[in-house]
C-alpha cells in the first residue's frame, strides 16, 4: 500500500465508515481516552484521525490535532468538530509518515486502527517518538497478530483481502516495538474476541524515566 492508495481506499470509505467500523470499535476508542486521566492544556496528536470518531471523546481543557491523510476522511472529521462545536481542536492533512510538527511537540500521542493501515508501520512509529516529549505516552489501538496458530492461519488467508480493504492483519506489537525506546506500560485486550490490543507506552527517548505523568 502507498499514499496514494490510501487516499484513494480510506476517501471511499468516508461515507459508510462510521457504520461499518464505528460501533463495533467504540467501546475500546472510548476507554483508551477514559484512561489516559487527561490534564489540563495536555496537548494530544490523534495520528490517522479518519473521521474523528474518538475526537468528541476528550475532554475541552487540552489541545487535540489530528491528521490524516485522506481528505474524504478529514471532510467527515470537520463536519464531526462542527456539529459537536469542539473548539480544541485542530486537523491538518498530513502523512504521519513525514509529520510537519517540531520535535517533542505532544504530550500524548495517539493512534487508534492505524499502524496496521499505514504505508510504512516503521517511519509511523519513529515519527510518533520524535514528536511526542521524553516521557510522554504513545497508545496503540489495534489488532496484532500474537502467535496463535489457529488464529495466524486465519490471519494468513485472509491477508490479501484486508490489504487490499487498506490494512493488514499480520503485524505483531514486538515487530512495531523492536529497537524503539517504547516501554509498554500497559496492554489490555479489547473489543469483540479480544483480538485487538489498547497498547500503552512511555516513551523513554533520551534517557527519560519510565513514567509519563
Ligand atoms: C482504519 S482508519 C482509523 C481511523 C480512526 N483512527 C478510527 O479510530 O476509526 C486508518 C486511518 O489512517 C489513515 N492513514 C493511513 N496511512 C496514513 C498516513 N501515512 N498518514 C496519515 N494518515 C494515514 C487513513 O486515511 C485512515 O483514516
Amino acid at each position: 500500500m502507498d499514499l496514494k492508495k490510501v487516499e484513494r481506499v480510506y476517501s471511499n470509505y468516508a461515507g459508510v465508515y462510521d457504520h461499518i467500523f464505528g460501533r463495533i470499535f467504540h467501546e475500546s476508542r472510548e476507554s483508551a481516552v477514559r484512561r489516559l486521566d487527561i490534564k489540563p492544556n495536555e496537548r494530544i496528536l490523534e495520528v490517522g484521525v479518519g473521521t474523528g470518531l474518538s475526537l468528541p471523546l476528550y475532554p475541552g481543557y487540552c489541545q487535540v490535532v489530528g491528521i490524516d491523510f485522506s481528505a474524504g476522511m478529514l471532510r467527515k472529521a470537520h463536519e464531526r468538530i462542527q456539529s459537536h462545536g469542539l473548539e480544541n481542536v485542530v486537523l491538518l492533512r498530513m502523512d504521519a509518515g513525514r509529520m510537519e510538527f517540531e520535535d517533542d511537540s505532544f504530550d500524548t500521542v495517539m493512534a487508534a486502527y492505524v499502524v496496521t493501515a499505514v504505508p510504512d508501520y516503521r517511519k509511523v512509529v519513529t515519527e510518533m517518538i520524535r514528536v511526542c516529549r521524553p516521557g510522554g505516552r504513545i497508545i496503540m489501538l489495534n489488532h496484532f497478530s500474537n502467535g496463535n496458530k489457529l488464529i495466524a492461519a486465519v490471519e494468513k488467508v485472509i491477508s490479501p483481502l484486508c490489504k487490499h480493504l487498506g490494512f493488514r492483519t499480520d503485524l505483531s506489537l514486538e515487530n512495531v516495538l523492536e529497537g524503539t525506546s517504547l516501554l509498554v506500560a500497559r496492554n489490555e485486550k479489547v473489543n469483540p474476541l479480544r483480538l485487538w490490543h489498547l497498547v500503552e507506552c512511555v516513551n523513554r527517548k533520551n534517557g527519560s524515566p519510565s513514567t509519563s505523568h
